[in-house]
C-alpha cells in the first residue's frame, strides 16, 4: 500500500511516499528555518505564505523521486493538527483536493501520532518489497517496535510520556505543566544567542566543552515528585539569571566567556566560576544535563513500573544525542530496548505522516472532505483505569 503523506504543521513543508507504513520511497522537505532564523522563532504569517509557495513543487518532487504516477498510489494523508492554523490549512487543503481529484482515499493525521510512527520507518534503501508478512497483510513486520511500548513525545510544543499497549491506544502518564522540552531548548538558545532552532545549537555548544573539565554549573531540576509530569520553564529563568547577573556578559558569538555574577544559581557555583570562568558552553551543557536528567529518570521509572518491552522517542528533541545515550545506558540493564527514528525523521517530515496513515487506512478508516484543521489537537488519550 503506497501512501502520499503531506506535512505542513509549522515551518517545514514535506511530502513523502511510503510503502506499507515503513518503506520510504521518497521524502522531500522544504525548510523555512533560514527565513525564521533572523526572528529567533517561527512567524506564523510568514510560515503559511511559505507553505503556500512550496507545497505543490514539494508534492511533485516526491512523486518524481519515487518514480511513481498518481495511478500507483493507494491513499493520500495530510496533517490536520496540532500546529499553526494557517500552515496546517495549506497541506490539509492540498491533500483533500488531490485525493478528491484522483479518486483516492483520504485521511487526516495527528502530527503527534505521526512522530511516534516515525519509529516504524526503515532506513532509506532498505528495499521496496517488505517481508512475507506484507503479502499476508499482517500488522507486524520483524523489526517493528514491540508492544507494549512507552513513548516519550518531546517536540517544540509537547512533552508527554505515553503508554501504548497496542496500535491506536494512548494512555497519558504525564506531561509538561509549562514549557515543552523543545521550547525550553529554543528559549535558552535565544538567551545564550546560539541561534534558531535551539536544540541542535545547544547540543553543538555543549559538545564543545572539554569533558575532562568539571562543569562549574549545576542547574536545578523540577522533579515534581510522585508524578510523571515535567516542568521546564524554571530552567530558562535560571539561565537568564546567570546571564543577566553576570557583569560584562560576553555571549556565544563574542568568544563565550561569561563573567561571574550575582544570581542565585551563579552564587551557588561561584567559587568554581571565579576560578575557571563560566562559558556559554558550560551553560548549554548544564541546561542540557538538567533536561536530559529529568526526562530520562522519569522515562526509566515508567518503563520499570509498566513493564514495557520498548521505549520509543518521538519528536524533534528525540534527535538529542545526550538524551539517547543516557536512556540507552539506563534502559539496557532493564532489558528494555530504546528506539528512535533516524535524525532526519525525528524533526518534522512527511514520511511519518504516510507511516501513521497506513495503520489507519489498512483498517478502512477514512476522513471526509469536511475535515478541518485542529491547531490544538492532542493524542486521543484513553483513560488508564479502563485499560484492558
Ligand atoms: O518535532 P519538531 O520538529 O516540531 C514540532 O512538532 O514541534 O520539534 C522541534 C523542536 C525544536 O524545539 C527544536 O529545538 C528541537 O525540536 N530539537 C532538538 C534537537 N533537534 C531539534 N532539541 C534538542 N536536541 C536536538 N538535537
Ligand atoms: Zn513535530
Amino acid at each position: 500500500m503506497r501512501i502520499l503523506g503531506i506535512e505542513s504543521s509549522c515551518d517545514e513543508t514535506g511530502a513523502a511516499i511510503v510503502a506499507d507504513g515503513r518503506v520510504i520511497l521518497s521524502d522531500v522537505v522544504a525548510s523555512q528555518a533560514s527565513i525564521h532564523e533572523r526572528y529567533g522563532g517561527v512567524v506564523p504569517e510568514v510560515a503559511s505564505r511559505q507553505q503556500l509557495s512550496a507545497v505543490i513543487p514539494v508534492v511533485e518532487t516526491a512523486l518524481e523521486q519515487a518514480g511513481l504516477g498518481w495511478g500507483d498510489l493507494d491513499g493520500v494523508a495530510a496533517t490536520y493538527g496540532p500546529g499553526l492554523a494557517g500552515s496546517l490549512l495549506v497541506g490539509l487543503t492540498v491533500g483533500k483536493t488531490l485525493a478528491l481529484a484522483r479518486g483516492l482515499p483520504f485521511i487526516g493525521i495527528n502530527h503527534l501520532e505521526a512522530h511516534i510512527y516515525a519509529n516504524w520507518l526503515r532506513p532509506v534503501g532498505a528495499g521496496v518489497s517488505g517481508p512475507e508478512e506484507a503479502a499476508t497483510g499482517a500488522a507486524g513486520w520483524p523489526g517493528d517496535p514491540a508492544f507494549p511500548l512507552l513513548a516519550l513525545v518531546i517536540s517544540g510544543a509537547h512533552s508527554e510520556l505515553v503508554h501504548i499497549p497496542r496500535h491506536g491506544r494512548y494512555e497519558l502518564l504525564g506531561q509538561t505543566r509549562d514549557d515543552a522540552a523543545g521550547e525550553a531548548f529554543d528559549k535558552v538558545a535565544r538567551v545564550l544567542a546560539l541561534g534558531y532552532p535551539g536544540g541542535p545549537a545547544i547540543q553543538r555548544a555543549a559538545a564543545t566543552r572539554d569533558p575532562a573539565r568539571k562543569n562549574p554549573l549545576h542547574l536545578p531540576r523540577a522533579w515534581l515528585p510522585g508524578t510523571y509530569d515535567f516542568s521546564f520553564s524554571g530552567l530558562k529563568t535560571a539561565v537568564s539569571q546567570i546571564v543577566e547577573g553576570a557583569e560584562g556578559v560576553e555571549r556565544a558569538g563574542d568568544g563565550g566567556e561569561i563573567a561571574p555574577g550575582t544570581s542565585r544559581y551563579e552564587r551557588e557555583g561561584a567559587a568554581a566560576a571565579r576560578a575557571g570562568g563560566v562559558t556559554a558552553a558550560d551553560l548549554a551543557a548544564a541546561f542540557q544535563d538538567s533536561v536530559v536528567d529529568v526526562l530520562a529518570t522519569k522515562t526509566v521509572r515508567a518503563a520499570k513500573e509498566l513493564g514495557v518491552r520498548q521505549v520509543v522517542l518521538a519528536g524533534g528533541v528525540a534527535a538529542n544525542t545526550a538524551l539517547r545515550a543516557r536512556l540507552d545506558a539506563d534502559l539496557d540493564p532493564l532489558g528494555v530496548a530504546l528506539r528512535y527514528p533516524p535524525i532526519a525523521y525525528c524533526t518534522d517530515n512527511a514520511a511519518m505522516i504516510a507511516a501513521a496513515a497506513y495503520f489507519h487506512l489498512r483498517l478502512g478508516e477514512r476522513h471526509g472532505y469536511d475535515l478541518d484543521v485542529r491547531p490544538g489537537l492532542q493524542l486521543p488519550f484513553a483513560s488508564r483505569a479502563t485499560a484492558t
